[in-house]
């Protein structure tokens, strides 16, 4: 990929487990996979394309690394520039993000910056330090995000042992998706993709993508008049159910956002098909999002554990 062997970074991302879906399968009436991107490095699918954009920032001389982030994309930024000898800036909208997503920032030596703004705002700025020396952005604006996001369609691929019809994912800023495109437009294959955004973008309960203003809506409209690319529009209902069945009906404990895909294709009613969903953050980052009333506190004797269990 054209950078010297001693500037590749890597915390070994990739190589992520596709499990069968068995329970959903069924009721959507659907072959369900679930790519497990929540099982990287960093416990998000950001890992693959970060380790690409790091490693070509420290092959060109980069000095800092910058970003814009609702949790996940600064977790993975500071985690490979601490790898690569790299500062690291993230910018982050003050309140809107999970605790243990700056935490993971924090713990590899990450400086936080929490702006009292939105992702949008946070974005701006983080663009705006780009221009200055030194400084590399690594959202998904830059290109070697997506080059190395995109691997993920071939492993899907490789692991399936055939071509799905259809990728599902979730739809923040659209990196995601255009990465998805373009490593199916690579493969040559003629899967489509499904998008599940939310309806209440800047204040949904999936922290992850509380996105205003997508930074890819273009190509990802430019992808929706093509054909290849479907986007279902999700009530915090439709996200937050499908979010419980991935954990009570196939033991998959993801962060609110990453049951978008599965959501969107129940949505769109699309079933018959082969279909793959990423499963894009780790539930442990969102902790906040399991509603935990029914707890019992009980005394230390059998007979209230069998009380409290009835
Ligand atoms: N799922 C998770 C867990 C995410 O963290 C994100 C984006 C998405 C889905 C959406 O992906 O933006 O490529 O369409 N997180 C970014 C961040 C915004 O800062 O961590 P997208």
């Amino acid at each position: 990929m054209g950078v010297a062997a001693a500037n590749r970074v890597s915390l070994g991302e990739g190589a992520t487990p596709l499990v069968p879906a068995g329970r959903i399968a069924a009721r959507l009436g659907l072959d369900l996979h679930l790519k497990l991107e929540c099982l990287n490095p960093t416990g998000s699918f950001k890992d693959r394309g970060m380790a690409v954009a790091v490693s070509r920032a420290l092959d060109a001389g980069a000095r800092t690394v910058v970003c814009a982030s609702t949790g996940n994309t600064a977790a993975s930024a500071a985690a490979y520039a601490a790898r690569a000898g790299l500062k690291a800036v993230v910018i982050t909208p003050a309140g809107a993000t999970a605790d243990a997503k700056r935490a993971q920032s924090r713990a590899v030596g990450a400086r936080v910056v929490e702006i009292r703004g939105s992702f949008d705002d946070a974005l701006r700025l983080c663009r705006e330090l780009g221009e200055r020396d030194g400084f590399t952005v690594v959202n998904s604006v830059n290109p070697d995000r997506i080059d190395g996001q995109k691997t993920v369609v071939a492993e899907i691929v490789e692991q399936l042992g055939a071509v799905p019809d259809v990728i599902a994912l979730p739809y923040g800023g659209g990196g995601n998706t255009s990465a998805v495109a373009a490593g199916i437009a690579e493969a040559g294959i003629p899967t489509r993709i499904v998008s599940g955004q939310s309806a209440v973008r800047t204040t949904t309960v999936a922290s992850a993508i509380r996105i205003g203003e997508p930074a890819h809506v273009e190509r990802v409209e430019r992808l929706v008049g093509e054909g290849r690319v479907e986007v279902a529009t999700l009530g915090e209902d439709e996200l937050l159910e499908m979010w419980r069945a991935l954990g009570s009906d196939e033991g998959i404990f993801c962060e609110p956002a990453s049951a978008a895909g599965v959501a969107a294709l129940a949505q769109l009613g699309i079933a018959g098909v082969t279909a793959v969903a990423i499963v894009t953050g780790h539930g442990l980052k969102d902790t906040g999002a399991v509603a935990d009333p029914a707890t019992p506190t009980v005394e230390p004797t059998i007979e209230a554990v069998l009380e409290a269990i009835r």
